[in-house]
């Protein structure tokens, strides 16, 4: 079976459905392919025992216009993070101290240097451009060391050390700190607009979404109707000058341009009639995705709200590096919501479930005591299980990649477009990067021979 049209989209995440939703609006022919029964991709709700739970992104920060543009459009409203009340902090040693602000409580010489830091990185993230990072003049030199090579090289206190780290590593890239580039860290920070926003959770992670962050994904299906198919996993894209075949189970669609919707890695799983360029293969197969266990307990009251606690807690050496208050806009249960990243996440991604949710709540005890071990509800999200997506957030390059391969991915093929949040230089592995990433493919296909 053969149709044709305007423009094919293979990807139902927010990106594929921006750009779709933006060819629609302009008047084209377009059909959305999602591999999966649902859309959003990386935005998924569920239902636990009565209560919504946000699996996969969540949280809205003030500088994403993009997506806040796009939350008014579609009449979607927000409701801020709970924070009132002090934030804890769990030390190596396990003691647990008490902080407002923004300004861990370590002794005074790590306090200094984590200051140090802090201005030296958002020093140098002021200088890069987050869709050019390789332009700046030490590109190739921040590119060959790893984040903690640099982290070394400018800092003594280990303590100092590893909060930084944190910030960029566990918390964002969810990737050890010794296995990606500082230019990359600095593009993290970059895309965020500076470092101090990365540290500042009160900016981001500062709003959630009514109904959850999916519902954007939902609405702008709603508005596309029947242009969105569901359980269409593409294997084969077939393209010459004039257009491309896109190849779902026995159906052939043919259009003048394909927009490719998916985690780089994940263009791995389109067999491409003639293959992409070797250069696109290989800056592929150089990012990769992350892995962050994101994890969820609900509590018949928010406990901590009663002994003046916010929710908001770091710990670098704990199980669960961050945590914070989670519960949904006019709830009266308690939801705690934290991380389990990078080398954690692959220590407890090796256990049954039992003993990883033993564990998880024995380091969730230790920021909140007792009353955090046992929730009524635990919920894990499952992403690196999901062949669709293969890990959270989101992807990187390896060390020296973005030097290397960064300018690859966002160029075009013939007629076929790539792109997802995973390519965006502001909002990078966010919903926001996935809006501007979307709306850019959709304007390149409605004005040919566009610059990337
Ligand atoms: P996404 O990966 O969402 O979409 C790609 C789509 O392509 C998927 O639906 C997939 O099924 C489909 N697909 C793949 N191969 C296919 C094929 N061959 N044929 C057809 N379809 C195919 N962001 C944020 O802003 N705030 C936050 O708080 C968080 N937190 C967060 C937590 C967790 C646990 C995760 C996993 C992620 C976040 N994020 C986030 C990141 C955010 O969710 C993410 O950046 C965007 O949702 C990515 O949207 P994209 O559409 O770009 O890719």
């Amino acid at each position: 079976m053969m149709s044709t049209h305007d423009t094919v989209i293979v990807g139902g995440g927010v990106t594929g459905l921006v750009a779709a939703w933006r060819l629609a609006e302009a008047g084209q022919d377009v059909v959305v392919l999602e591999a999966r029964e649902r859309v959003g991709g990386r935005l998924r709700s569920e239902e636990h025992d009565g209560s919504l739970f946000e699996i996969g992104g969540q949280w809205v920060s003030p500088d994403q216009d993009a997506l806040v543009g796009l939350l008014d459009e579609l009449g979607l409203e927000t409701y801020p993070r709970f924070r009132e009340g002090e934030s804890l902090y769990v030390a190596g040693d396990g003691a647990v101290r008490r902080f407002t602000g923004e300004d861990l409580p370590v002794g005074p010489d790590t306090a200094a240097a984590i200051e140090r830091l802090t201005k030296t990185l958002d020093d140098l993230t002021a200088e890069i451009d987050p869709d050019r990072p390789w332009d700046h003049p030490e590109a190739e030199r921040l590119d060959h060391m790893t984040f903690q090579q640099w982290l070394e090289e400018e800092c003594d206190d280990v303590e100092a050390r590893d909060n930084i780290a944190l910030f960029i590593g566990p918390a964002m890239l969810t990737k050890p700190a010794w296995s990606f580039s500082a230019l990359q860290a600095l593009l993290m920070a970059a895309s965020a607009g500076s470092f101090l926003h990365l540290v500042d959770a009160d900016f981001i992670l500062d709003r959630r979404v009514e109904g959850g962050l999916a519902s954007v994904a939902h609405e702008l299906t709603r508005r596309l109707g029947d242009r969105v198919r569901l359980s269409q996993d593409v294997t084969a894209v077939e393209y010459d000058d004039e257009g491309a075949t896109v190849v779902v189970k026995h159906e052939r669609l043919r259009a003048r341009r394909v927009i490719v919707a998916v985690p780089p890695p994940l263009v791995r799983r389109i067999r491409f009639t003639p293959e992409l360029p070797a250069e696109h293969r290989h800056a592929r197969e150089h990012q990769s995705f992350g892995l962050v266990i994101k994890v969820q307990a609900e509590y018949p009251t928010p406990f901590w709200r009663e002994e003046g606690l916010s929710g908001t807690g770091f710990g670098p050496y704990q199980v669960v590096h961050e945590v914070y208050d989670n519960t949904p806009a006019g709830s009266t249960v308690g939801h705690l919501v934290g991380f389990v990243s990078d080398e954690a996440a692959d220590r407890l991604g090796t256990l049954g479930v039992e003993e990883r949710r033993e564990q998880v709540l024995a380091s969730l005890t230790a920021y909140f005591g007792d009353a955090a071990r046992s929730p009524t509800t635990y919920v894990e999200s499952d992403w690196q299980h999901q062949e669709l997506t293969g890990g959270a957030y989101g992807t990187s390059f390896d060390v020296g990649g973005l030097t290397r391969y960064g300018r690859v991915l966002r160029q075009p093929v013939g007629p076929i477009e790539f792109g997802t949040s995973d390519v965006s230089g502001l909002g990078f592995q966010h919903v926001d990067g996935a809006v501007r990433v979307g709306t850019e493919l959709a304007q390149r296909v409605l004005t040919p021979g566009a610059a990337s």
